[in-house]
């Protein structure tokens, strides 16, 4: 039976923190081997708000790295760079030009980010979802796992593929949607979504000690103002951490407890601190056995991008005949 295709990408902005691995990472490694899977680390979306070009490198291989780490596996899956395909930005003018400015303006993440990045508004910020929608069609996918904030990107990549075939004739699926249990982390404050850009997630290569610290200080369910009050952990961020790393029997013995105010919020957080290193120790492990092979990284890199190209050429020459910019002899 020939297996659905999933693509999904990760920007190589700073570190990669427990919201990206619980909300994203995580699904992809328990679908690769039921999907045909295509990872990307997309750098072309990274360069939309401003970086640091002499660390730019080191952060992409440091996703390749993560990403590994966590179990994915470049012999079943694609991992590859994104600008290692210059397909992706091709077929984004293409889509660009069937895609209504309207349609980017109303996009919350482009106007979450025009407002943290004032004085750098840039075109490719406003593109940034055109981008992603060729990442995805471009190999035809039609699963796509990410975590909540993507939703609206996913809607608009369908709208533009549906736009394309109606245009152009029948080319691409219109990819659906998968979250993972927990799509949405909130920061250490408990009020916005953990992300790179504010300082308020935990990494998941930080030392134990770090992590410790970082989870004993975070907010939980604000209302428990005091050890004996009843806590409700339906309004906590770290029992939807709890879901992620905890075991059922764990899940359902914190959650009576913290209603109960049979445990504080303390003994809740070490518990989840034990759960969350039995995991993220092996990961943390394995990306500095990595770091001390790169070619082993390389490798899979360039491996992954081979086979990417590979698909892009063949789905960007029906493109290009289909938009009618490929004249072709016998035409
Ligand atoms: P990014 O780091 O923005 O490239 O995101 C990579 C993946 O992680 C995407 O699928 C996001 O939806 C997901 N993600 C990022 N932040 C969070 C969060 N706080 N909670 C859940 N998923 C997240
Ligand atoms: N925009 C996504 C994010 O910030 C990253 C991304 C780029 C992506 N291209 C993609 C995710 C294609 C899924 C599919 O998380």
């Amino acid at each position: 039976m020939v297996k659905e295709r999933i693509f999904s990408g990760i920007q190589p902005t700073g570190v990669i923190h427990l919201g990206n691995y619980v909300g994203a990472l995580k699904n992809w490694v328990a679908l690769q081997d039921e999907y045909d899977c295509i990872f990307s680390i997309v750098d072309y979306h990274a360069i939309t708000i401003e970086y640091d070009v002499e660390s730019f490198r080191e952060s992409i291989l440091n996703a390749a790295r993560t990403l590994m780490a966590c179990g994915i596996n470049p012999d079943t899956c694609r991992l590859f760079i994104q600008s290692a395909v210059p397909e992706h930005t091709e077929l984004t003018w293409i889509l660009n030009c069937i895609t209504p400015l309207g349609d980017l303006e109303r996009m919350t993440q482009f106007k979450d980010k025009s407002q943290q990045h004032r004085g750098n508004i840039n075109v490719g910020l406003l593109d940034y979802p055109v981008l992603q929608a060729a990442d995805i069609v471009l190999y035809k996918s039609h699963v796509v796992p990410v975590g909540e904030d993507q939703l609206q990107h996913i809607e608009l990549t369908r709208r533009i593929a549906r736009r394309f075939n109606n245009r152009f004739g029948d080319t691409f699926p219109e990819p659906r949607y998968l979250l993972s249990h927990t799509p949405k982390i909130m920061g250490l404050d408990g009020k916005t979504k953990m992300s790179k850009s504010l300082n308020n997630y935990i990494g998941i290569l930080e030392p134990p000690d770090d992590i410790w610290e970082k989870l004993r200080t975070s907010v939980t369910d604000e209302n428990r103002k005091r050890r004996n009050d009843p806590g409700n952990p339906e309004i906590c961020n770290l029992f939807t951490m709890h879901k992620s790393f905890s075991s059922q029997d764990d899940i359902i013995t914190i959650n009576r407890q913290c209603r109960t105010a049979e445990i504080g919020c303390i003994e809740c957080k070490k518990k989840l601190f034990e759960n969350m290193m039995r995991e993220l120790e092996p990961i943390q492990q394995k990306a500095a056995e990595l770091k001390k092979t790169p070619d082993v990284v390389y490798g899979a890199l360039a491996k992954g991008a081979r086979q990417c190209r590979e698909i892009a050429t063949r789905v960007m020459e029906e493109v290009r005949v289909k938009v009618g910019i490929r004249v072709q002899r016998d035409a």
